[in-house]
């Protein structure tokens, strides 16, 4: 007889269960000796969280259904917080708003351990750089791109010139859009990755911009991203031919641009600028600064495009909604001179006073698209309290995720209609008469509300992503008008997979299908734009 054990995630136990007599007996004595393996739960650690499967089932959800298991078990589950065993070991997951909160704070969490290990790997630096990284020193350098790198990159004046580079950019890329005759665009995903990327590369890098030179370059950065998580596991070249093909695409066209110290020329963000200086003072070769840089445009660019994507393609598909946000937009428009520019406040204060509908949309674009997974490692014993003073104790070595898909979801904050998308939830006047703090109120979804993570790793381009989106969408509502590629019903594509690497979801299929036809409204043919910060 043999006897085969369905080891699906799926099916799991169940199928066990319904197999002969003697296969459930094993199975019995199976799980009552994976009990003795578990590895020892202390009563004041998270509850545990059995996978259906033993010791691999977790194993198994999150790599099928990465960002998306921890929604699942969430709702299946309904806890704020979880012990998932894994093997013989076990993470922590965190799903409440409230504790996600307080895990962001705490200081005994980090992610240095998970960038030592990481970059090396992703990016294959020389041996040299390696051993750097993941030795002792490799902590300081961390912390030295995060405190010199990347930190003042983002503040004053600094982030103001970020702002201001690339909103002069998209200002000439927006002007050519169906400019003198209408446009077919094939692919709307592909085309505002392409109007995303060449804006903001160039922002950051300057004149010497090497996503200038060949669309190859581009590709080849989202091509690299789709591959990031079996790069991480650093398997021969052989399992992941086009990870490995971009990769190298990468460092051949960002060698140059740093051997040839472009980095320092004066038209380069300091974001890029900054982190190069600190990779160089560590030594550094050219060739390794190059490669480790490859991750940098990912965070730039990676959940920038699909956030525009998704708002974009939600607003132009309800044309009710498109009719009153254009009554918003038209508020942004400061003058209209005899050369036919016209300019548009886009300074973040402006728009959030006079368009409070397209705020109230971003944000909700937000809350439905970021499926963001923060991995961290407990430093430390650290105990994080809920709102009704319940501890929970992370033990030192174990590895704890925080979902922010997850707190996005729950219908203790969000209110019954957390799963649509609902334009106005935002609205400062919506949610008044549930008190504020009930599912749905205002200060409730404050509280659950985390698009962009928090505490030290809040992340430090969002008033950048803010303006890229914002300026490029009062643009396109203001200025044009947009219809179905074929017929008249717009079908929107699904989510594609959320992967644990990135913040936001992409669409599925690289968003074939939707396409759209472009032209000027009535009143705005052969408008140029220019923006007022
Ligand atoms: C809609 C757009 C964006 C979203 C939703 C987003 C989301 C996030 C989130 C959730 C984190 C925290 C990660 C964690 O907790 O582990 C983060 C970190 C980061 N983001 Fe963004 N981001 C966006 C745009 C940008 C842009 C435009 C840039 C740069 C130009 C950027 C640069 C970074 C960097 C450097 C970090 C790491 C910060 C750290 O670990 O201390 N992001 N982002
Ligand atoms: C690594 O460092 C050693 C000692 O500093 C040096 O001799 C060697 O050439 C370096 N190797 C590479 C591949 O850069
Ligand atoms: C641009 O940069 C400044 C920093 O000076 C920031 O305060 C502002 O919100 C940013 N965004 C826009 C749209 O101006």
């Amino acid at each position: 007889m043999t006897i085969t054990i369905d080891m699906s995630p799926l099916r799991g136990l169940d199928a066990l269960m319904s197999t002969p007599a003697v296969v459930t007996i094993a199975a019995i004595i199976f799980t009552l000796l994976i009990h003795n393996f578990l590895p020892h739960t202390d009563r004041r650690e998270p509850p545990v969280v059995k996978p259906r499967v033993p010791f691999i089932g977790h194993i198994i959800g999150l790599m099928r259904h990465q960002a998306k298991y921890h929604i699942m078990l969430q709702s299946s589950t309904d806890k704020p917080i979880a012990t998932l065993p894994m093997l013989t070991g076990k993470m922590y997951a965190i799903w409440d708003p409230h504790l996600i909160a307080a895990a962001f704070r705490s200081k005994s969490l980090s992610t240095t351990p998970h960038i030592k290990v990481a970059t090396p790997a992703i990016t294959r630096v020389g041996i040299n750089t390696t051993n750097l990284l993941r030795g002792p020193h490799g902590d300081d350098l961390v912390d030295r791109i995060f405190e010199q790198g990347i930190a003042p990159s983002f503040k004053g004046a600094s982030l103001q010139r970020l702002n201001e580079t690339a909103l002069s950019g998209l200002a000439t890329q927006l002007s050519g859009v169906a400019f003198d005759k209408n446009e077919d665009v094939p692919n709307v995903w592909l085309w505002l990755r392409r109007l995303m990327t060449s804006v903001t590369s160039t922002a950051l890098y300057g004149t010497h911009d090497p996503f200038a030179a060949s669309p190859d370059v581009e590709d080849a950065l989202w091509e690299l991203e789709r591959n990031l998580l079996s790069l991480t596991l650093n398997l021969p070249a052989v399992f992941t031919p086009a990870g490995h093909g971009a990769r190298n695409t990468l460092a051949a066209a960002l060698t140059p641009y740093y051997a040839a110290r472009r980095d320092e020329h004066v038209s380069v963000s300091d974001f890029v600028r900054n982190r190069a200086a600190v990779l160089r003072g560590a030594g550094l070769p050219d060739a390794d600064i190059a490669r480790i840089e490859m991750l940098l445009p990912f965070a730039a660019l990676a959940n920038t495009v699909p956030l525009l994507f998704w708002l974009f393609s939600t607003v132009v598909t309800r044309p009710d909604l498109v009719a009153l946000l254009r009554k918003e937009v038209e508020r942004l428009v400061m003058s209209r001179s005899d050369a036919n520019e016209v300019t548009l406040l886009v300074a973040a204060g402006l728009v959030e006073d006079r368009c409070p509908l397209l705020m109230s949309c971003y944000r909700e674009t937000l809350r439905q698209t970021v499926h963001q997974v923060s991995t961290r490692t407990v430093m430390e014993d650290t105990t994080l309290t809920d709102r009704s003073g319940q501890p929970y104790l992370l033990k030192a070595g174990h590895v704890v995720q925080m979902s922010v898909g997850a707190s996005h979801a729950v219908p203790e904050s969000w209110g019954p209609d957390a799963d649509e998308f609902q334009p106005g939830r935002f609205l400062s006047q919506r949610g008044k008469s549930s008190g504020g703090d009930g599912p749905g109120g205002a200060k409730a979804i404050r509280a659950a509300f985390q698009p962009f993570g928090g505490g030290t790793h809040l992340c430090p381009g969002r008033q950048f992503a803010f303006a890229e989106i914002m300026a490029t969408m009062a643009t396109l509502l203001l200025g044009y008008e947009f219809q179905p590629l074929e017929g008249t019903e717009w079908r929107l594509p699904g989510f594609g997979a959320r992967s644990v690497i990135d913040a936001v979801t992409k669409p599925a299929r690289h968003g074939e299908g939707f396409g759209m036809k472009v032209r000027r409204r009535q009143g705005w043919e052969g408008v140029r734009w220019v923006y007022d910060l």
